[in-house]
């Protein structure tokens, strides 16, 4: 029986797969990042960012690091799909170090998995890092439990962005039948400037006008402001106030739950003062 020579055993051994780390950076602060993100970003000497990630997260990543945006801002195309793939695949040849920085949770509605496929098909592999996503932050830091028992089973996440190459009025991919029957929360991302469209199609299908509804703008950050109306009002309410993007529109009874906390807060203090 031949035995394979100790060098042609060592050319057998496949190569370490090219990698990338594809990293969610959480909703905006820097102190809701988790330790492994900021770890990554620490070492990284390639930082391919989304326009979301803030200055606080990208303050986290070595002084030696390349910062690169990438992506989309309110339409607007920073570096394409493509070309985020062609820098990416690059860098891991090249042996750098590389982070793929995306806002909240990479595979949440930031076509992550989409990039970890391309990625795939060129020989790098991909490394995901879960962030904390916008659609359970926004409402959390609003005080707006996505989930409460008795109230809401479950929560549904859509996007209210259109599939690329749709018409203006054409559909966008997401169930809104479904939306507007869910018994739990329905939580919708990329849908503050399509308020009126959107509100007027739930109710259209059958979601009650009276729904509690909130708009939670820049959650996280220094200019977030939250707006609760019914379903109803809440697109006329949110044009009045100008309520900055980016947000994440939150329905169901669950928006009703800071005013209770509030309202058994103040019980509570004046029991305690009598
Ligand atoms: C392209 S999606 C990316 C979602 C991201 N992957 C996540 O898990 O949060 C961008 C949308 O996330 C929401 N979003 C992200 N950060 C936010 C924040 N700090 N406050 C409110 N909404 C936010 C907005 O609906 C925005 O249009």
């Amino acid at each position: 029986v031949s035995r394979p020579s100790a060098a042609s055993r060592h050319d057998a051994v496949p190569p370490l797969p090219r990698r990338v780390h594809l990293v969610g950076a959480g909703p905006g602060p820097a102190d809701l990042l988790t330790l492994r993100a900021a770890r990554l970003l620490g070492q990284a000497e390639l930082v391919v960012h989304d326009q979301l990630v803030t200055e606080d997260v990208l303050a986290l990543a070595s002084p030696r690091a390349e910062l690169v945006p990438a992506g989309r801002r309110q339409g607007r195309v920073v570096a394409s799909h493509e070309e985020v793939v062609d820098l990416l695949v690059a860098a891991a040849r090249a042996g750098r170090r590389t982070v793929r920085l995306k806002g909240g949770d990479p595979v949440v509605l930031g076509r992550g998995g989409e990039e970890a496929l391309d990625l795939a098909a060129r020989g790098v592999a991909c490394e995901l890092v879960p962030g904390i996503t916008s659609a359970v932050a926004a409402p959390e830091l609003a005080g707006i439990p996505v989930t409460h028992r008795g109230v809401a089973p479950g929560f549904l996440v859509l996007t209210a962005q259109r599939a690329p190459g749709s018409s203006a009025s054409g559909p966008d991919g997401a169930d809104w039948a479904l939306a507007a029957r869910f018994s739990g929360t329905v939580v919708v991302l990329m849908g503050a400037t399509r308020l009126a469209e959107l509100c007027g199609r739930l109710q259209a299908l059958g979601r009650s006008g009276t729904t509690p509804a909130a708009l939670v703008s820049q959650a996280g950050l220094p200019g977030q402001r939250v707006l609760a109306a019914p379903l109803a009002q809440l697109p006329e309410r949110a044009l009045a106030e100008h309520l900055p993007t980016p947000a994440v529109l939150v329905i169901g009874d669950v928006v009703g739950i800071p005013a209770e906390v509030e309202r058994r807060l103040g019980d509570a203090l004046v029991a305690a003062s009598v």
